[in-house]
């Protein structure tokens, strides 16, 4: 099976099917409706379905705590004043920056990055539906650049270094492998090391997501969709932990939906604990 570090552009389908996802429980906005994402959300519906039947996962629980989960956390973020600027790479149809855009206006600058004909596709449904605001803007980037225009490092910039920054990834880590995450990693924490605060938050699924025989079918099922192998880098929270301590940041943590169960309903329900959200704070405070 291909690796997907060389072909980026072939991980693109899922975020049409995640986009229908957020549009399927009412956390998007009608303007991101597409074809692909109602093709692939009804291609799914059947094994999904089947494998709620049999008491299985099915990737709309995870899917719902990840961006749950790292919605809070940004909410936390932005609330405490540690961050007006936030981009998102891989933002996919992701309805994030609309919503955040939304709710606090002037308050932050999101900025949604992706590959360039994803972003061209995510600019053009913002235009549509009449939903850009001059706080939100989309560009292109490929997270796996270290210099030039495409590069996080040359989107960074142009930002303001007085004020923090908050980096989203969802839905990305594991179509790469270790070594390609890894530098990824380090390639954020450099970027940012100019801003006061910088945050880092990205789900990501360990390698405990193969041992269960449900999950196992899963995941086969997952790389045949993006035609690329899904990676499981790292076996434990604390070996993530280490990982990206390693490649810059002060302070790293991984939480489990479970310990989310309380505050967020989406954390609740069976599946929910297959993935872990980390939250790396790049600076000591
Ligand atoms: C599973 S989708 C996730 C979309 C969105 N974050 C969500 O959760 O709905 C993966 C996204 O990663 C983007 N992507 C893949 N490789 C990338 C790269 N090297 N740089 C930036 N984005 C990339 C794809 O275009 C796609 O939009």
């Amino acid at each position: 099976m291909e690796n997907n570090n060389d072909k980026p552009e072939q991980i693109s389908p899922t975020a049409y099917y995640t986009g229908a996802v957020w549009l399927q429980h009412h956390l998007s906005h009608p303007a991101f409706k597409t074809w692909q994402g109602r093709v692939f959300y009804n291609a799914l519906r059947l094994p999904m379905a089947l494998s709620r039947s049999l008491k299985g996962p099915t990737m709309e629980s995870f899917l719902l705590a990840r961006h749950s989960i790292i919605d809070k956390q940004l909410h936390a973020a932005i609330n405490s004043g540690k961050v007006t600027q936030i981009i998102e790479i891989a933002a996919g149809i992701s309805p994030r920056g609309w919503r955040f855009c939304k709710q606090y206006g002037s308050k932050i600058n999101y900025i949604e990055a992706d590959l360039p004909g994803m972003a061209a596709h995510k600019q053009q449904l913002l235009e549509k539906g009449g939903l850009l605001r001059d706080n939100h803007q989309v560009v292109a980037i490929n997270a796996l650049s270290d210099s030039g225009e495409d590069s996080l490092q040359h989107l960074v910039s142009s930002l303001d270094k007085q004020h923090g920054i908050a980096i989203i990834t969802e839905g990305l880590i594991n179509y790469f492998d270790t070594e390609t995450v890894t530098g990824m990693w380090a390639r954020f924490a450099q970027a940012i090391k100019p801003f006061p605060y910088a945050l880092y938050l990205s789900d990501i699924h360990l390698g405990t997501l193969g041992n269960l025989p449900a999950s196992k079918t899963f995941v086969n099922m997952l790389s045949r969709f993006v035609r690329g192998r899904v990676h499981l880098h790292f076996d434990s929270e604390a070996m993530a932990e280490i990982a990206l301590k390693k490649a810059g940041f002060h302070q790293a943590k991984l939480w489990s939906p479970r310990q989310f169960a309380d505050a967020l309903p989406a954390c609740r329900v069976r599946g929910a604990n297959l993935v872990r959200v980390i939250q790396a704070d790049l600076h000591a405070h």
